[in-house]
């Protein structure tokens, strides 16, 4: 039986060993010093939904390994037209060997996976996935940080509609990290315990803050609330990140967020500036580490 292609459909199948050789293989990426692993290769992007630094960041790592790459927005090509997710695909399948893809349905990807025999990598779909986003984030905390065990992770904001925020629970988890959710019940219900194993809800920021080795920040995902009412105010009281509040975390706490991010909403401007903000450095870790995620899906032999 013809082996199926490896694909990055989302982290949980992923056991800590294979998290910790993408990472390690990371580390020796630079995208200006590109390399020939992918010469020949063709990736397509398959962007259903919009994107700046994972779009960007997936075609600069491609382009490093030697790859070409065909970006599709979903406005542009016959999708518009109304061709099924499994036509796009197929069609793809003959003249591309793999695919990178967003869409705004959870489970998009997993689907396409199914139906295609080349290798997809999920660049976020829905509520659901966003492994290449939570590797990053994991590297990110490796430069700072010996390992990830026993850190304590907090993660703030917008839970419910987080692909970043799920994606960064099984990973953190399995690398045995101490994941703390927080945020306003509408935006992080009960359920979201049940997201990876271990994950503490705390509702209070100062609570959830106190004594934090990460503080990752998270957007409110204004497109996705349909109907959930936010009082602005009120969240920015209760939840904005302001230097005062970072400073009940550890001295040398690191502050996260994945983009886009909204100053004077989730941070104050000197948070988002100030020297403990890792958000540049998480966008430059996002070349490298998608680099290893396409050098391990697709290196080796065709
Ligand atoms: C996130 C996403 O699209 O899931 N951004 C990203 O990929 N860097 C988070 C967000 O949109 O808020």
């Amino acid at each position: 039986m013809k082996a199926k292609p490896r694909s990055l459909l989302g982290i949980e199948p992923l056991d800590s060993r294979q998290i910790l050789e993408i990472l390690s293989l990371a580390k020796r990426m630079n995208p200006a010093r590109p390399r020939t692993t992918l010469r020949g290769r063709r990736i397509a992007l398959l962007f259903y939904e919009n994107s700046t630094r994972t779009r960007t960041s997936f075609e600069i790592a491609a382009k490093s390994l030697g790859a070409s790459t065909v970006v599709i927005h979903a406005t542009t090509a016959s999708i518009e037209k109304g061709e099924s997710l499994k036509d796009t695909g197929k069609t793809l399948q003959s003249i591309v060997d793999a695919i990178v893809m967003r869409h705004p349905s959870s489970g998009a990807p997993v689907l396409l996976s199914k139906l295609i025999d080349i290798p997809i990598i999920n660049a976020g779909d829905g509520m659901h996935a966003h492994p290449s986003q939570a590797l990053l984030d994991a590297f990110t905390i490796l430069n700072h940080k010996k390992n990830l065990k026993g850190l304590k992770i907090v993660t703030i904001g917008d839970i419910f509609h987080s692909r970043v925020a799920r994606s960064d629970a099984h990973l953190f988890s399995k690398l045995g990290a101490r994941v703390v959710f927080c945020g306003p019940d509408v935006l992080l219900p009960e359920v979201a315990r049940e997201l990876a194993p271990g994950v503490e809800i705390v509702r209070e920021m100062d609570e959830a803050i106190r004594g934090a080795d990460v503080v990752m920040m998270l957007r409110v995902q204004q497109e996705r609330l349909s109907g959930m009412q936010i009082n602005v105010d009120e969240y920015i009281r209760r939840y904005q990140l302001t230097p005062a509040k970072l400073k009940l975390a550890k001295r040398d706490a690191i502050v996260m967020h994945p983009g886009p991010m909204i100053r004077g909403m989730e941070m104050t401007d000197e948070v988002a500036d100030c020297e403990q903000s890792v958000v540049l450095e998480q966008v430059l870790n996002g070349v490298k580490v998608r680099m290893a995620i396409l050098a391990t899906v697709l290196g080796g032999k065709r």
